[in-house]
């Protein structure tokens, strides 16, 4: 096998879709075991960038990718998801620094400052909660917007983030970070 080949099937089994029902929906509630945050595998840490194809994300839904051993939300949000994100004053947030690994490391917690295009339809950020290591559950918590749309909710001890993946409610400390990424293509984005 070549090495594109082998790097193409890598890359297709590292894709699930959050979509895919209640078993989905379980596995998210799990807490992620602390030991592959730590010790990523050599397999693992040869994927230190992923290409993921968002071609099939529709708006308001998501997509869950591996990369580097750890989940990523890959969201495409609705025009009142991201109005509702970009209506926050950043005075009122727990956590008013972006955390978002392509700005500067003191950028203020805006919602432009944490999506990654300028409309905002696309957010992307680490699915793992802030406070001990859970991944959070989407379309949850007191931050969805109604008919529950938006919004992360980590059920391990009850914390809330906004549909900008901001801590809003809740023991964690931090925002979900933003990972570093960007469109390659169109339908395209390069993690890492
Ligand atoms: S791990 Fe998420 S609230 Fe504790």
């Amino acid at each position: 096998m070549s090495n594109a080949e082998h790097h193409e099937g890598t890359r297709r089994d590292f894709l699930y879709y959050a979509t895919a029902g209640a078993g989905a929906v379980a596995t998210g509630a799990a807490v992620w075991p602390l030991v592959n945050q730590m010790n990523p595998s050599a397999d693992v840490l040869a994927l230190s960038s992923i290409r993921v194809d968002v071609s099939g994300v529709a708006e308001g839904s998501q997509i869950t990718v591996k990369w580097l051993g750890k989940p990523v939300f890959i969201r495409r949000r609705t025009p009142s998801e991201i109005e509702d994100a970009r209506s926050v004053d950043v005075s009122d947030l727990v956590d008013q620094v972006a955390r978002n690994a392509n700005l500067d490391g003191s950028a203020e917690a805006t919602d432009e400052n944490r999506a990654m295009d300028e409309s905002g339809e696309w957010l992307v950020q680490m699915g793992v909660c802030t406070h001990l290591g859970c991944v959070p559950l989407g379309n949850a918590g007191d931050f969805a917007l109604d008919g529950g749309v938006g919004g992360w909710f980590c059920p391990c001890h009850g914390s809330h983030y906004d549909t900008s993946g901001r801590i809003r409610k809740g023991p964690a400390p931090e925002n979900l970070p933003v990972p570093p990424a960007e469109f390659v293509d169109e339908t395209t984005i390069l993690l890492g």
